[in-house]
């Protein structure tokens, strides 16, 4: 695995011609859920890429940035195991020089749902991930369905401005006990990650619903409430949305899809599920 910290070096790289590049954008701490989207990568392409870069621009003035977990030596330790051709590491101060002022957004979407309380989120997330594509010239990018709208947003900038780019999704990768994997999950104390496998929970028992009937998007929402607010979670949003275009919906069909932020003490956490799968 050849390790990159300058872009310069990362824009001279020669694939070898025909070669098809799978490209993992992550911001690292790497656990199981990234590495299914190597393994992914890996499986599907000639040449795989993966970026660490904890992105400052996708970060609001009051959240997590400088505490972001970090440990740069056991990330690279696992994607060499995980047969990584190229990591990609660059510098905020290289990626956004002094003067920089190019920002891509995809509008409407990106105030839906996670950018409601992350006003600039997404246009942070696009812009990174834009320039990381440009850098890399990868042919797959591998994204999280435990991002869903990140996933949704990114693949519609990629339609949109005809990048020429295949974005993939893969599942969430879960504990034991259901929680979705997340870098985050690191802020959790003890009595905090017992409970936070109640957004599982609540995505479970709206599944167990609709399984058994049930089709009004509210009572189900209802319930998932009190699921969360029992286990002292206090809740961002609970929406079931049409997968297909992330609007609200009332009534259950095949597309519908439960999205989940909430916070368990001060951590913020999300999840989401196919309702009838
Ligand atoms: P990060 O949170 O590190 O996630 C990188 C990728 O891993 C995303 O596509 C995310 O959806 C996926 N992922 C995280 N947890 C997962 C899980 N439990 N199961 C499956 N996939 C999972 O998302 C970001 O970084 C950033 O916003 C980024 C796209 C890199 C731009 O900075």
């Amino acid at each position: 695995m050849q390790v990159i910290r300058s872009i310069p070096q990362m824009l001279a790289v020669q694939y070898t011609p025909a070669a098809q590049v799978g490209f993992v954008p992550t911001m690292g701490y790497l656990h199981d859920g990234h590495l299914s989207l190597v393994d992914a990568a890996r499986r599907d392409c000639d040449v795989v890429v993966v970026s660490i870069f904890v992105n400052p621009a996708q970060f609001g003035p009051s959240e997590d940035l400088q505490s972001y977990p970090r440990d740069m030596d056991r990330d690279l330790s696992l994607l060499q195991k995980h047969h990584v051709d190229y990591a990609f590491l660059p510098d905020a101060e290289d990626m956004y020089p002094e003067g920089y002022a190019t920002w891509v957004e995809v509008s409407g979407l990106s105030d839906l749902l996670c950018g409601a309380s992350r006003p600039n989120h997404f246009k942070g997330v696009c812009t990174v991930v834009l320039k990381l594509i440009n850098i890399v010239h990868p042919h797959c990018m591998y994204m999280g369905e435990k991002d869903f709208q990140q996933y949704f947003i990114l693949r519609k900038m990629a339609e949109d401005l005809n990048l020429n780019l295949r974005v993939l999704s893969c599942p969430i990768i879960r504990e034991e006990d259901g929680l979705a994997k997340s870098s985050r999950n690191s802020y959790l104390d003890s009595q905090q990650r017992q409970q936070a496998s109640c957004l599982y929970q609540a995505l479970r028992n709206s599944r167990q619903m609709v399984k058994a009937g049930e089709c009004d998007a509210a009572k189900i929402i209802a319930a998932a409430e009190a699921i969360l607010i029992s286990n002292n979670a206090k809740v961002d949003y609970i929406q079931i949305v049409n997968s297909t275009n992330l609007m609200p919906v009332d009534s259950i069909d095949e597309n519908s899809r439960m999205l989940i932020a909430a916070w368990i003490g001060k951590p913020r956490l999300i999840d989401n599920m196919l309702l009838k799968a």
